[in-house]
């Protein structure tokens, strides 16, 4: 379908008052119920790009806590010390190994050799965001060595130095291992504080996991989540959280593949992993992107069940990413792979004396996760990775017959690996598959009618990353714009039409750090203080907050609304408001008018929330967060004119 409404142009005629459209006359089905809706429908594609966990969602504001990034001092800055220098004045870190180290290989041992003249200075993820009168949880380890370092300060600076707001801390003078906690309140608001570290006293003291959190995270809780991310996320009202990725499930070699059992137990025996978004795009370097893992699988599992969104995490099929070294294990070897699966099932759903399910326990969740989804692979392709995913699918479909296996069907949305994925997948009896699409607003918008065709007797359909990606833009949150997101509106009436066998679908990548991305577009954007919901955000939280039990037809002179007069509809029943939700689209340059002729008595009034602009490069941004956002308001009747560029939802109470 071409962007510019040249079928829209015939039927525009004009009126005495200037042009008006023709009305579009719409059969809405009521009585036939075509598909139900799965509860899991609309989901949450997470991965850690974009600074979308460790400097994001996980809310540790101290980056390199542990020092365990391949250079230990990577973050840190020792501004009055001078490493060449033997008789170092004021003083200096030195990174020792642990001798019976436990996935916490390194800790900083502090020579302070004048009173007060030695400081250490965090970064963090690109400044910390801290804000007036708010309090911060500051806990690290520290041992005295020699000498006689009596106390501690910790304070936030802004960039030119100035004091924000600190504390000091007694330090113990016994040289064994012990943990501190207190806190810190910051006496202004600034997006990139530091954290500076002095000391009193002089002598060598051992430091490790200096670690500092908001007070206030994600339902409070230690080792926490950002709560105002977080809350971005509760409002789309997810279905599903998939995690943790994406490619980072893959590694770019296997050795640096994403292993969960690395991710849970004691924080700080978390074993420290490069990010595989370090260094990937050249003109994206982040040298500085780590895995600390304070978000693993425990957390994931528990955010799932706090956003009431089924948990669905993608594991390693034992092939590193294709698009880096794609290193294979040899089938022969892949038992320990096919049993790390077999063991997450156990960890999320095992009773709390399984040797799995008892690890939850101790983490504090007694209670089973209620595990139903698993992945097998991320975005893998070509007989290897079939015949690796046989082994898994044997397996676990003999251990857990109730667990649904989503397997992948490769980058792309058509071509000889789809193909063949496809029809291997098939034949495997493979329950979803992941399917991939990065492609243009047209593309999209010629799309809608794709699962129209799809086999329904076969495997269902995950639309597991899509996002529409506008050509010759530069700037990632500019790639939001509204062309498409109103493009993916179009699209996703086709995937809520083809509801029988699309079970799950998610837009993708979820999060960016407006400083520290490496991939765009993002559904949500934020920064150190910050988010703002993109156009495509508000079009899933509609999508998400509307999705109905039923799929019912809509349609024009007998066939459904897949663009033609720059049209696109879909309709659901919601069963438990006892509503019939219309979304339409109009991608046209025009207004456009529809009639809805429902097959049974609806209510006149309906309910409408409408989002739309009359530029399609039009997109939100951190000066003006609110430029895109849904109206709401309430119409009578049912012949609807609807905005240029314009997504409508609209709910009529049955009768
Ligand atoms: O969403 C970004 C990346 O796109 C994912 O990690 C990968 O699966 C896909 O190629």
């Amino acid at each position: 379908m071409k962007w510019n409404n040249i079928v829209a142009a015939s039927f525009i005629v004009a009126g005495s008052f200037g042009l008006q459209s023709q009305t579009t006359q719409l059969e809405v089905d009521i009585e036939n119920i075509v598909a139900e809706i799965q509860p899991s429908m609309y989901g949450v594609f997470f991965e850690d790009i974009n600074f979308a966990a460790d400097g994001g969602l996980y809310a540790e504001m101290v980056k390199n806590r542990s020092f365990e990034f391949d250079n230990p001092k990577m973050g840190w800055q020792e501004p009055n010390s001078n490493r060449h220098s033997h008789n170092n004045e004021s003083g200096i870190a030195k990174i020792i190994n642990y001798s019976d180290a436990r996935g916490n290989y390194n800790f900083a041992r502090i020579s302070v050799n004048k009173d007060s003249g030695y400081e250490l200075i965090n970064e963090s993820y690109r400044g910390m965001g801290i804000k007036e009168g708010e309090s911060y949880n500051l806990k690290f380890q520290a041992a005295p060595q020699t000498g006689e370092i009596s106390r501690i300060k910790f304070e936030f600076i802004n960039e030119e130095g100035q004091g924000l707001g600190g504390t000091e801390v007694a330090i113990e003078t016994a040289n064994s291992w012990k943990t501190y906690k207190t806190s810190l309140q910051a006496s202004s608001t600034e997006e990139r504080a530091k954290l500076k570290i002095s000391f009193t006293g002089t002598g060598e003291i051992d430091l490790d996991m200096i670690s500092l959190f908001p007070k206030d995270t994600w339902k409070g809780r230690e080792n926490g989540l950002r709560k105002d991310l977080v809350q971005m996320l509760a409002d789309l009202n997810p279905g599903f959280l998939r995690f943790p990725g994406g490619c980072i499930a893959e590694g770019r070699t296997l050795e640096k593949r994403y292993q969960w059992k690395k991710t849970i137990g004691p924080v700080e025996e978390r074993e420290v992993l490069v990010n595989r978004w370090n260094t990937e795009f050249r003109h994206k370097f982040t040298p500085d992107y780590f895995q600390s893992f304070g978000l693993g699988y425990y957390e994931y599992f528990l955010l799932a069940e706090d956003l009431d969104a089924e948990a669905l995490p993608i594991l390693s099929v034992g092939i590193a990413c294709q698009y880096n070294t794609g290193e294979m294990v040899p089938l022969e070897d892949l038992d320990p792979y096919v049993q790390d699966a077999l063991d997450l099932i156990e960890f999320a759903n095992g009773t709390a004396d399984s040797k799995w399910g008892s690890i939850r326990a101790e983490m504090g969740h007694p209670e089973p996760f209620n595990l139903k989804y698993i992945g097998i692979g991320n975005e893998q392709w070509g007989p290897e990775y079939i015949e690796r995913y046989e082994v898994f699918h044997k397996k676990i479909r003999e251990e857990y017959p109730e667990i649904e296996i989503v397997s992948g069907s490769g980058p792309n949305p058509d071509g000889d690996f789809f193909e063949f994925g496809w029809e291997e997948l098939t034949k495997l009896n493979t329950d979803i598959i992941d399917e991939h699409y990065y492609r243009s607003p047209q593309w999209f918008r010629d799309n809608a009618d794709r699962y129209d065709d799809y086999d329904r007797n076969g495997p269902k359909v995950f639309a597991g990353e899509y996002a529409a990606h506008p050509e010759n833009t530069e700037d990632g949150p500019k790639e939001n714009n509204w062309e498409a997101a109103l493009s993916e509106a179009a699209f996703m009436t086709g995937l809520e039409r083809n509801a029988d066998i699309v079970h799950l679908t998610s837009y993708a990548p979820l999060m960016a750090h407006k400083d520290a991305w490496q991939w765009a577009p993002d559904l949500i954007w934020f920064d150190n203080l910050k988010v703002y919901g993109t156009p495509n955000y508000h079009v899933q939280k509609l999508y998400g907050n509307n999705p109905g039990t039923e799929v019912v037809n809509i349609k024009s002179n007998g066939k459904a609304l897949t663009g033609e007069n720059s049209l696109y509809a879909s309709a659901v029943i919601n069963a438990k408001e006892n509503q019939v939700i219309i979304k339409v689209v109009n991608t046209g340059d025009q207004k456009n008018k529809i009639a809805l002729d429902f097959s049974r008595r609806v209510a006149k009034k309906a309910e409408v929330i409408q989002l739309h602009h009359s530029d399609l490069k039009a997109h939100n941004s951190f000066e003006n967060p609110d430029k895109i956002l849904p109206e709401e308001k309430e119409i009578r009747g049912h012949t609807i004119e609807l905005p240029a560029y314009s997504f409508t939802v609209l709910k009529y109470n049955l009768r």
